[in-house]
């Protein structure tokens, strides 16, 4: 049976023709995946199906009868359901409190008091095998757990079709598992999984029917099982695409970064780095792996000059010789280093901004964008256009859009481009640089970290993505317990098979 069947679905943002006359048939009882460059289109198709934006034409059938949804209300009325990438949890209420929130249902069953729905939940929850306390603070769950309580809500919502929209890029390896296994016991119950992924191999493991989008078109809907990864890719970019970039040996000079002893002990007294040492030299990518949550972000906070509030630290983190711990981000910036953190649309950008304004972003002072006395607009634009050229971020350079105009992918490629660009570079921190970032994206955003890597930069690479840090790294440690006890150079891991199994061991995931 058909749970949903769209026609000639098309929407337009000013020139950009996000979705254009597309059909697709969604099959009730199966998971449909959705994949597509940065700007293909997918998040636009899902939050029209979802009534969070209307078409320009076409038409919608839901179960066989047809539809026009006007709001995100009239969906969960209709059975459908959203789960966006930015969670919308409340973090100071419970899981069940933050289920009932909003459901006019709630009121009807106060009377059996939250006891009674808290009982429900976890009964459903256990039934898919998500487990969650229904009494515990959202605030204190895991990324993974928040997820699960985003497909509670809608699951108590009696929604039939859930929509994804790139679930798996904040989880770890294992609560990917998790939430497949989690997708697959409501698909066996009958309800039909739209999602949205960048991860080719996950669209293989997990979905029945795959979709390609391109520029705005759905260019193909197969069966999964009749196609290979190199496929996807090739009906995604409309080329082949290098699934691992070449990476020629690098020519290591002196060292720039040495952290030493670097010890942390947060405001309740809790170890978050413990005796960290490694150093980077020019020229060198330097890769940290290991689960997040182990001291990734303590220590990049730390290098870049942002300390939580109560911290102590002990040790020292020298560049060049000359100590960052105690400086602020704008004086460590100005000793040539970089970076580009982890939560991009709260650090990295001003959504208000425009592509160019964003481009220049805390880069305004450069001497290349003046002109005799004054601001160089020209100079800013042209220089806006080359980056966006070279970076292929998918945008209307014209009319110079606000950055949240532009897919998330896209957002990403502006941030990279500005911050690879900073003249007198020493040191590049990079966190997650291909987090939701296509593949045909991901292999220009590769051979840009390694350009830079020629020109003699130090990098430092924070990623969940291990085969991103063998792609890319020469040596590995691998944080562990705010620690680095074991370091790999990556040639070791490719070469001997023991050494692997040991890596592996040491950071408790598998390479795929
Ligand atoms: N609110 C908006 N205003 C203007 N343009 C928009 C808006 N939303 C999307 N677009 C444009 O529509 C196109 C499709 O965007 P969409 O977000 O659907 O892409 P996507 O396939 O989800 O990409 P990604 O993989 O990067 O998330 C892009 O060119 C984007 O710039
Ligand atoms: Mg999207």
């Amino acid at each position: 049976m058909e749970a949903i069947v769209l026609e000639n679905i098309s929407k337009r943002f000013g020139t950009v023709r996000a979705n254009r006359e597309i059909s697709l048939v969604i099959h009730k009882g199966g998971i449909h995946a959705i994949v597509g460059e940065n700007g293909a289109g997918k998040s636009t198709l899902t939050k029209i199906i979802y009534g969070m934006l209307s078409p320009d034409s076409g038409r919608m059938t839901l179960m066989g009868r047809p539809v026009r949804l006007s709001s995100p209300r009239q969906a969960i009325q209709a059975g459908i359901g959203m789960v966006h990438q930015h969670f919308m949890l409340i973090p100071d209420l419970t899981v069940a409190e933050n289920i009932m929130l909003g459901d006019e249902r709630s009121r009807i069953f106060a009377p059996l008091g939250i006891e009674n729905t808290a009982r429900n939940i976890a009964g459903v929850a256990e039934e898919h095998g998500m487990h969650i306390d229904p009494f515990a603070r959202v605030g204190d769950l895991s990324v993974g757990e928040e997820q699960r309580v985003e497909i509670l809500k809608l699951l108590y919502r009696n929604a039939e079709i859930l929509i994804l929209d790139e679930p798996t890029a904040v989880l770890t390896p294992t609560e990917v598992s998790q939430l497949f296994d989690a997708l697959r016991s409501l698909r066996a119950a009958g309800k039909t999984v739209i999602l949205i992924t960048h991860k080719l191999d996950e669209v293989l493991r997990v979905s029945d029917t795959v979709s390609v989008m391109r520029r705005g078109r759905m260019v193909a809907t197969r069966p999964t099982p009749e196609v290979t990864k190199s496929d996807l890719a090739q009906l995604m970019v409309g080329r082949n695409v290098l699934l691992r970039v070449r990476n020629p040996p690098e020519t290591p000079g002196r060292t720039v970064l040495e952290v030493r002893g670097l010890t942390c002990r947060d405001a309740r007294g809790g170890t978050r780095l413990s005796n960290l040492s490694f150093h980077i030299r020019a020229g060198e990518i330097y890769g940290i792996a290991g689960v997040e949550g182990n001291g990734q972000s303590e220590l990049l906070s730390l290098l870049w000059g942002m300390r939580d509030e109560g911290m102590i630290c002990s040790g020292s983190a020298l560049l060049d010789g000359v100590s960052l711990l105690g400086k602020t981000p704008a004086e460590i910036g100005s000793l040539g280093v970089s970076h580009i953190p982890e939560d991009r649309l709260r650090h990295g950008v001003v959504p208000a901004y425009t592509i160019s304004e964003n481009m220049i972003f805390g880069r305004h002072r450069e001497k290349m964008f003046h002109r005799f006395a004054g601001f160089d607009t020209n100079g800013v634009d042209d220089y806006t256009r080359e980056m966006v050229r070279r970076y292929d971020i998918r945008c209307d350079t014209e009319a110079d859009p606000p950055l949240s105009g532009l897919s998330g992918g896209n957002q990403q490629k502006v941030v990279l481009a500005r911050e690879i660009g900073r003249p007198g570079l020493k040191l590049l921190m990079l966190a997650q640089p291909t987090r939701g970032v296509d593949i045909g994206a991901i292999e220009t955003i590769h051979r840009k970290i390694l350009e830079t890597r020629d020109r003699g930069i130090a990098m430092l690479l924070v990623s969940a993505e291990l085969d991103e840090i063998v792609a890319l790294s020469s040596r590995i440690g691998c944080l562990y317990k705010g620690t680095i006890r074991h370091e790999f150079s990556t040639g070791e891991i490719r070469e001997g098979r023991s050494r692997e199994q040991e890596f592996q061991k040491e950071i408790g995931l598998h390479i795929t």
